[in-house]
């Protein structure tokens, strides 16, 4: 029949060599018994599409309607315009329920509590959430540092890291369904006394050796910044004496940073007050910064005092050294999440694109941003139509994962079910604009960046306002409260002012971008008041580490890696040439076997003058990016993103810690949640390398 050729479906033909190796090594079912494989790539699409459209029975639709829905999603995952997560493309209509990739799991200082949150619920928490193949965050910081009292036994704490060991090792052992090992974000926040080692916990002598299942990430605050630009003194907090509001001391930070609006927090203020039965000293001003410190050390909470460039360098020293600490930067987070009015975020998932409450998960998927570029009257410009369409339908699938997960402990259901987090990215970003001609470090490009971004997240917000009118908002939804991220965007011209970069946009990028430049939020915000909303945050982009394999395109929002690399993954190693790169070459007869080979020895042609300019500026490879435009390109993504963006900021090898601190503060200045950089060759195990000849 249409579309079937000896029994295969020519959708099969879309899939590269590296995509069909991933899927057969990981994705595709097999008879447990025989181990023989029961479904082909596009018998794994209709599992997928099937069971997430079946949600739609109980919201009343016709069998008719569900197998229209059913289809629709068939149709842009086999076309590759989009993928949801790893989790629901191998879990979905499985015995093996979690479809979510993106969990945060609290961590309180106690062995187990009746909340089920104490150390070793968590870790129990955790295990169940790895078994299924899903990546868990979590903040230390509640717990007391090492060498604090423990009254119970009349010990001595060892502190929150070496319960992160605990974590780590049970990482290990529990391998997620089989298929892929968990990935974890360990975050503590800059105010804790153990936070030196914590800042050393996987540099100089540890590099490589302890906890290599967590990315750490240290919690950064204005307060911290600002003392750092003005060389101050910051004090280190035991969490565990503080008795004003909340669990800690971390509540001060709260009220002291302004995010909140001054009722908002009197109200909540007292309320803790009368909860808690504690005492506040002022109950007529909100708390300053200085006010808490001295509240801080009448308690005797105040371990010492640093000076807050001192802790900065160390950060910057590390990751300078091993890539790891990151930073997140939890004022930022919690300013633009859409939802603060229900709880203060202290973590992210593993690769920090999601901040999340405690016990919320969420599951992601990506738009293949490639797919989008279309050739008319000879020009490359975007489909608009097509990419709006694909994102209402993405939109309905991710919003439909939230009903068809099984989670593993009902904390996390409840959480979830009630603020139904989806998280839309895109993959591919890179490569769309290569097909557009345009060099990823230019101001054309971070133009492009910004505006996508907008056009993306006014779709994905529209398509959940729709949502909301036909199945109805999430519960937690306060039409009032709720903080539009659009509101708190920062303009194109500020992204580059604050990196002092000049230049313009060419009138050809601004008329290719005319389309998003011109959307109407005002209007939107309208139909949100009126219509409501179904998800609490819509975006995210993604790392897509796997889910752009299988779509045979360039990852997240990452520019080229290579043009032709080995590729190192938990299957074993390919070797490959960028089709892309090859096609262009083709273009100008210089797809030459010995030219290619010569080229795979370093993965680049930027300095190679025999390649024609045209090939040379387009095909930008991560190194050779200037750490600044990888830098403004999360940025432009985070302004139309009420989560976060997963970038990595690569660095050549000999750059200096300088560039590492330049870059961090340069970040802060710009808006975005959270930052990594990965200086070339800085870890023993990389899961990319250059060249073909190592
Ligand atoms: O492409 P794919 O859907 O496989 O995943 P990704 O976009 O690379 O990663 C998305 C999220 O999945 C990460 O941020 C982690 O939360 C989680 N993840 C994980 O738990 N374990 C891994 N080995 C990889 C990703």
């Amino acid at each position: 029949g249409k579309g079937k050729w000896n029994g295969f479906d020519e959708r099969d033909m879309l899939l590269s060599y590296n995509a069909l190796k991933v899927l057969e090594a990981r994705y595709l079912l097999k008879n447990p018994d025989t181990l023989r494989y029961v479904e082909t790539p596009q018998m794994m699409f209709r599992r997928v599409a099937n069971f997430l459209a079946k949600v739609d029975t109980s919201y009343g639709k016709s069998e008719e309607e569900v197998k229209k829905i059913a289809d629709k999603f068939y149709e842009i995952m086999s076309s590759l315009k989009f993928l949801p997560n790893t989790p629901t493309l191998m879990n979905s209509g499985t015995r093996l329920g979690v479809l979510s990739a993106c969990f945060v799991l609290p961590v309180r200082d106690s062995m187990t509590t009746p909340e089920g949150e104490g150390i070793y619920d968590t870790l129990r928490a955790m295990a169940l959430v790895h078994q299924q193949g899903g990546g868990t965050g979590f903040d230390f910081s509640e717990l007391r540092p090492k060498g604090d009292v423990v009254a119970s036994t009349a010990g001595v704490a060892s502190g929150p890291i070496s319960f992160m060991k605990i974590f780590d090792v049970s990482t290990d052992v529990v391998k997620q369904g089989g298929k892929r090992r968990g990935a974890n974000m360990g975050i503590m926040h800059v105010w804790h006394p153990d936070v030196n080692d914590f800042i050393k916990a996987k540099t100089g002598q540890l590099k490589d050796a302890q906890l290599q299942n967590f990315n750490i990430s240290v919690g950064i605050y204005d307060y911290f910044m600002k003392a750092v630009e003005r060389d101050e003194e910051v004090p280190l907090v035991n969490p565990r004496k503080t008795r004003v509001p909340g669990s800690n001391w971390d509540s001060y930070m709260v009220k002291a940073r302004g995010y909140m609006d001054e009722e908002y927090i009197q109200e909540l203020i007292l309320k803790e007050l009368e909860e808690k039965d504690a005492v506040w000293l002022d109950e007529s001003s909100v708390i300053t910064l200085d006010e808490a410190m001295v509240i801080a050390e009448k308690e005797g909470a105040v371990t010492s005092k640093v000076n807050a460039r001192v802790i900065f360098d160390e950060i910057v020293k590390g990751a300078w050294d091993s890539g790891d600490p990151g930073i997140v930067f939890i004022d930022e987070i919690n300013r633009r999440h859409p939802i603060n009015y229900i709880g203060k975020i202290q973590a992210t998932n593993p690769c920090a694109e999601e901040p999340l409450l405690p016990w919320e998960s969420c599951n992601l998927g990506s738009v293949n941003l490639e797919k989008f570029v279309i050739e008319k009257e000879g020009k490359a410009i975007i489909d608009w139509d097509s990419l709006a369409d694909t994102i209402r339908y993405a939109v309905r699938m991710l919003d439909n994962v939230i009903d068809a997960n099984r989670y593993p402990l009902k904390q996390i259901e409840e959480a979830t079910k009630k603020t139904r987090k989806v998280g839309l990215g895109v993959m591919g970003f890179s490569r769309l604009l290569v097909r557009l001609g345009i060099p990823y470090d230019s101001v054309d490009a971070l133009y492009v960046s910004y505006n996508l971004a907008k056009f993306v997240y006014y779709q994905a917000f529209h398509a959940s306002i729709e949502l909301a009118k036909e199945k109805g908002s999430f519960p937690a939804y306060d039409p009032v409260l709720y903080r539009d991220i659009f509101d708190t965007a920062r303009s194109f011209n500020e992204l580059l002012e604050v990196a002092k970069l000049k230049g313009e946009v060419s009138p050809s990028v601004k008329r290719l971008m005319e389309r998003a430049e011109s959307l109407d939020f005002s209007q939107l915000k309208g139909e949100r008041m009126i219509k409501g909303l179904r998800n609490s945050t819509v975006m995210s982009i993604a790392p897509t580490g796997t889910i752009s394999i299988i779509s045979g395109t360039s990852s997240g929002i990452e520019p080229l890696f290579a043009l032709a690399f080995i590729r190192n993954v938990a299957v074993g190693k390919f070797m490959e040439v960028d089709p892309l790169f090859l096609e262009y070459l083709k273009r100008y007869e210089m797809d030459d076997p010995e030219v290619v080979s010569k080229i795979a020895e370093t993965g680049s042609v930027a300095e190679n003058v025999f390649i024609p300019r045209t090939i040379r500026n387009v095909f930008r490879t991560a190194h050779e990016v200037a750490p600044e435009y990888h830098l403004l390109h999360q940025a432009s993504w985070q302004q139309w993103n009420d989560s976060g963006v997963s970038k990595t900021i690569n660095l050549k090898s000999e750059e200096t810690p300088e560039t590492v601190s330049k870059i961090y503060m340069m970040a802060w200045r710009l808006g975005v949640k959270g930052i990594t950089v990965y200086r070339d060759k800085s870890k023993s195990q990389q899961v990319i390398y250059f060249g073909i000849k190592k």
